[in-house]
């Protein structure tokens, strides 16, 4: 649930995580500054290495020595992949971080065996040619790799080796099994929908799970909102529609285990995620090819977006019955609240803030709340809260509520009644990230332009008090008096 996506793209990785020469960078190219903002996400695990990378992945070309490695034309991005930062860099850096990985396998324009060939790398201890040859690589002990994604997106005509639901589900449910011959502990993710608005949503889902129930465990959903058009109280209710298509697909969950008298049930991934406004398409088009780390996807984030991820967060969170997994999308510079300089410095975006809150104070037991709140209608949208809000009671039984004011102008006075707590609350802090400007933003000269600040919160005849600033996401930390 607290957890993000690197994909060999643009500069997330080469020029963003890993830089060798730069000033910060440590024996292994790994830039230092970079991880100082990374490590306080806390970030459960990594999803790598995509994404529509993955579709024409040859694993095995980012292994070995360096200099023995392929440079290949990367379609996907249409930039050149010189694999110098491949699958054992990645093991290194998330141990340095401190977080698992996700490993995806390209099922799209590779099969089974290249699939199970990783497995038993990353994997097995010792005896077969693969995993001898990642100790001969200096890997002694296996990376043991619990979550695989089985390829990605592979909906969307945009990738290469589209396929149908029961294509895919067929190839998918075949690749799982062999795969779990060589790992039975691990688990897998079979790809999903690319967003709700596919034409082929919930058809292709239905497909795939048809074929593939009893052999997978997870389904991966994707969802982006955007404000391309400026039409910001319609962007900001954009998260009304990530809740249904959980809703949707839990639904889809339920008939296909009905219909296959399965006692298996799945789960969602939502392994891609998060607020994006520029085309990529359009953007890849205009951009010289076959360049190396070429600038991709760094889209300036404001207040604005910081209030919107805050929106989707607290859905995903309502939704934890069903989404077991979630990836931010993506890590450093694409689409990402983390930017850098290639040879300079590195900052963070208002809406890293958001993440940071609900990684940091998110963890424990979802409560439901009962939201009584003003509404408005927007351009797709009717009767939407200005409110958005979840509780929850963190392991330590401090409850922390996060709350979102979609409005642009008004603040919104917030009263909560706790129902069904033996000891009193009191409010322990209050944390508030709003700024008078929607679209004010942090730079390289101007890093903190927008930070959480405190807030005030109170209690007054048992109910809590605060008021929600116009555009804002407010943590409230509530502690149980004893
Ligand atoms: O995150 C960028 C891209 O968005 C991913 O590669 C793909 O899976 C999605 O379409």
């Amino acid at each position: 649930m607290f957890s993000s996506f690197v994909e060999p793209l643009g500069r997330c990785i080469y020029g963003g995580l890993y830089e060798p020469g730069h000033p910060s960078a440590d024996e292994n190219g790994f830039r230092k500054d970079v991880l100082q903002l990374i490590r306080p996400l806390n970030l459960t695990m990594n999803r790598f290495p995509g994404g529509n990378y993955t579709s024409t992945f040859r694993w095995e070309d980012s292994i070995g020595p360096k200099k023995d490695r392929p440079r290949r034309a990367e379609v996907a991005w249409q930039c050149i992949e010189t694999n110098e930062f491949g699958l054992n860099e990645f093991a290194d850096w998330s141990q340095i971080n401190g977080s698992d990985v996700m490993m995806t396998v390209n099922l799209a324009t590779r099969g089974v065996l290249e699939a199970m060939d990783c497995v038993e790398y990353c994997n097995l201890e010792k005896g077969t040619y693969w995993s001898d040859l990642r100790r001969s690589h200096g890997y002694k002990k296996p990376h043991g790799y619990k979550y695989w994604c089985l390829s990605n997106e592979i909906d969307g005509p945009w990738q290469v080796g589209q396929n149908t639901g029961s294509g895919y589900g067929l190839l998918a449910r075949e690749a799982s099994k062999a795969m779990k011959l060589i790992d039975p502990e691990i688990k897998t993710v079979l790809a999903g929908s690319s967003n709700p608005f596919m034409p082929t949503y919930p058809e292709f889902d239905a497909q795939a799970l048809d074929q593939a129930w009893d052999y997978v465990d997870y389904l991966s959903l994707h969802h982006y909102i955007s404000n391309q058009k400026n039409d910001s109280p319609n962007y900001l209710a954009k998260s009304i529609s990530t809740n249904q298509f959980f809703r949707e697909v839990g639904g889809l969950f339920s008939y296909i285990k009905a219909k296959k008298r399965s006692t298996h049930d799945m789960y969602i991934s939502f392994d891609e995620f998060n607020t994006w406004h520029t085309v990529s398409g359009n953007e890849r088009m205009e951009k010289p090819r076959w360049g190396i780390a070429t600038p991709l996807l760094e889209d300036t984030y404001t207040m604005e977006d910081a209030a919107a991820l805050g929106t989707m967060l607290i859905t995903i969170l309502k939704n934890a019955d069903l989404v077991k997994i979630a990836c931010l999308s993506e890590l450093v510079n694409c689409i990402s609240h983390i930017r850098t300089r290639t040879g300079g410095g590195c900052w963070v975006l208002p809406p890293y803030y958001t993440f940071l809150l609900y990684s940091r104070y998110g963890r424990g037991l979802v409560l439901r709340p009962q939201i009584d709140s003003p509404k408005y209608d927007s351009t797709d949208y009717s009767d939407v809260p200005y409110l958005e809000a979840v509780p929850v009671i963190n392991e330590d039984g401090t409850v922390t509520i996060f709350a979102v004011n979609r409005s642009l102008q008004e603040a919104l006075p917030l009263e909560v009644c706790f129902r069904g707590f033996e000891n009193a609350l009191e409010v322990q802090q209050c944390i508030v990230l709003d700024h008078a400007d929607a679209k004010a933003t942090n730079t390289e000269d101007d890093p903190d332009n927008v930070k959480p600040h405190e807030g005030s919160a109170g209690f007054e005849d048992g109910n809590l008090h605060v008021r929600l600033s116009p555009l804002s996401f407010t943590v409230i930390r509530c502690r149980q008096r004893v």
